[in-house]
């Protein structure tokens, strides 16, 4: 598409709202405050900000200014550094699709939810408490027995699902300009909204237990390798880098404009948050022990389980504003995914297949989201649930972290730290040194393929259901080697066509 001038953010702050709203997202509650109770509290504060420091921060201004550099998302990118790369380029590609294939069913959940609260569907009270994993489990997922058994669609889900997507479309359509603006208000609004909870959760009775479980700091956990698999898995996950999209965000940035201090600046607001949000999460984890009489290891406090259980039994036992705050945290958790679904879906997916192909940009956008809409049908059936931890564990653990390292490897040693350091150097707020080269070519590779390879041996499945770990397990290697698969077949008939095309042509 040469002669065609790239698109643009409307503003720096468009651009960081828009890179602040992909990193806030779901993790942020759901995963981050139980990590940090699980991992030993105040102690796990230092390994996640060390991991921010030396692992997070590092791989974004990676992402921004290789972006930028080239003016592409992540195959561009790749390409750039050598034909030879360009595989490492789609890789995020497919993994971004599968990512928001599913994020965009629990968007759906939340909508449904956001419904179900203002009438406490699943009950009030006690009664109503013991009700709420039935209901999600039962009444709204409908669960069959095992991934196999696909069962019917769930109406309500598909008619929620289908609307997210429309709404995804209408986000995307125009591009960068038009997100820049929507993430202004996706990341305003779930602040808001976390800031209303939270008052909330901490004018609970207990409360003050909760908060006290959530960091209360185990000093001696520093020594154990656990933590830090904790601490380097969930910055990867959620800076929301490795997933292709951080290099096309980057490449939509002006080239005179700074890249270091927008990639500080996204890592610390976005950590800031999940610190927040573990507040509002503990202050009614504490209120759960005390309402139900539960010890804290009873209460589920991550995953899919927080948000859909724990969370509306929190709401039945309420004194007071129950369906209002069921409500307002189902909206917040709408807007907290809903702009890392348009991060995945247009930095991730539709940018690249527009620097690949020169496809018009409407009509790309309905393909990818019609295709989204009809992937996710998958995992809205009765067998959904066990699809959606399968595809979790493939992508979260295969995608992002393999490529992430891949990828500083391939920038760091072959398209050379140095040159882009003073790339991002010659027009950032600050500069940075030449410990950023080592970061890039071994801290972040090592600290990446350590969280792999400790966590392939560890064997848990984060957010796994009943007895299904190692099925999730054996099922994300099978998507796994069928991704590898699909994609080195795909080069290597790249590679066939262009030797014929080229025979005995210029060589
Ligand atoms: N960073 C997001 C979170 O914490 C998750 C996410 C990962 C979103 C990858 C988009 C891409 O929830």
């Amino acid at each position: 598409m040469a002669g065609v001038t790239r698109e643009r953010w409307s503003g720096r702050a468009f651009f960081l709202f828009a890179a602040m709203g992909s990193a806030i997202g779901l993790g942020n509650v759901w995963r981050f405050p139980y990590l940090t109770y699980e991992y030993g509290g105040g102690a796990f504060l230092i390994a996640w900000i060390i991991g921010l420091l030396v692992l997070g921060i590092p791989w974004m201004m990676m992402e921004f200014g290789m972006g930028r550099f080239f003016q592409k998302g992540a195959p561009g990118v790749f390409e750039g550094i050598g034909k030879k790369w360009e595989w490492l380029g789609w890789w995020p590609v497919f993994v971004a699709f599968l990512i928001v294939a599913y994020y965009s069913v629990v968007i759906a959940w939340s909508l449904n939810y956001a419904v179900d609260s203002a009438t406490l569907a699943w009950g009030t009270g006690s009664a109503g408490a013991a009700n709420a994993g039935n209901y999600f489990f039962g009444d709204v997922l409908n669960l069959s027995s095992g991934p196999t058994a696909l069962g019917g669609l769930q109406w309500p889900v598909v008619g929620a699902l289908a609307f997210v997507w429309v709404a995804l479309f209408f986000i995307m359509y125009k591009g960068a300009g038009v997100i820049g603006k929507v993430a202004v208000w996706t990341v305003a609004i779930p602040w808001a909204l976390l800031v209303v909870l939270l008052i909330r959760g901490l004018t609970l009775p207990g409360a003050v237990d909760g908060l006290n479980y959530y960091l209360a700091p185990d000093w001696g956990a520093l020594a154990n390798a656990d933590l830090w698999f904790g601490a380097f898995s969930q910055i990867a996950f959620t800076l929301s880098l490795g997933m292709a999209g951080m290099f096309a965000y980057g490449s939509f940035v002006a080239k005179k404009a700074d890249i270091n201090n927008n990639a500080f600046i996204t890592s610390f607001s976005n950590c800031a948050t999940s610190f927040f949000a573990g507040f509002a999460v503990f202050s009614v984890v504490g209120f759960i022990m005390q309402a139900l009489g539960v010890a804290v290891g009873d209460v589920s406090a991550s995953g899919l389980g927080l948000a859909f259980v724990t969370y509306p039994t929190a709401i039945s036992m309420m004194p007071a504003l129950a369906a209002v705050t069921g409500v307002i945290f189902f909206i917040c958790f709408f807007f907290l995914g809903i702009d890392s679904a348009f991060f995945l879906t247009y930095g991730g997916v539709i940018a690249p297949l527009r620097d690949k192909f020169g496809w018009g940009r409407a009509k790309v956008t309905a393909f990818i989201c019609a295709l989204g809409l009809v992937i996710g049908l998958l995992f809205t059936t009765q067998g959904g649930l066990y699809w959606l931890d399968i595809v979790d564990r493939a992508t979260a653990f295969y995608g992002l972290l393999i490529t992430g390292a891949l990828a500083c490897i391939a920038v760091g040693w072959f398209y050379g730290a140095e040159k882009l350091r003073e790339h991002i150097n010659s027009t950032s707020d600050f500069k940075i040194g030449a410990w950023f080269d080592w970061l890039i070519k071994v801290v972040v590779p090592a600290g990446l393929l350590f969280v792999v390879i400790y966590g392939g041996f560890k064997n848990d499945v984060p957010n796994a259901y009943g007895g299904y770990q190692i099925g999730a397990l054996n099922g994300s290697h099978i998507i796994f080697i069928i991704l590898a698969v699909t994609l080195g077949f795909s080069f290597w008939l790249q590679a066939a066509k262009t030797k014929t095309l080229k025979g005995g042509g210029e060589q």
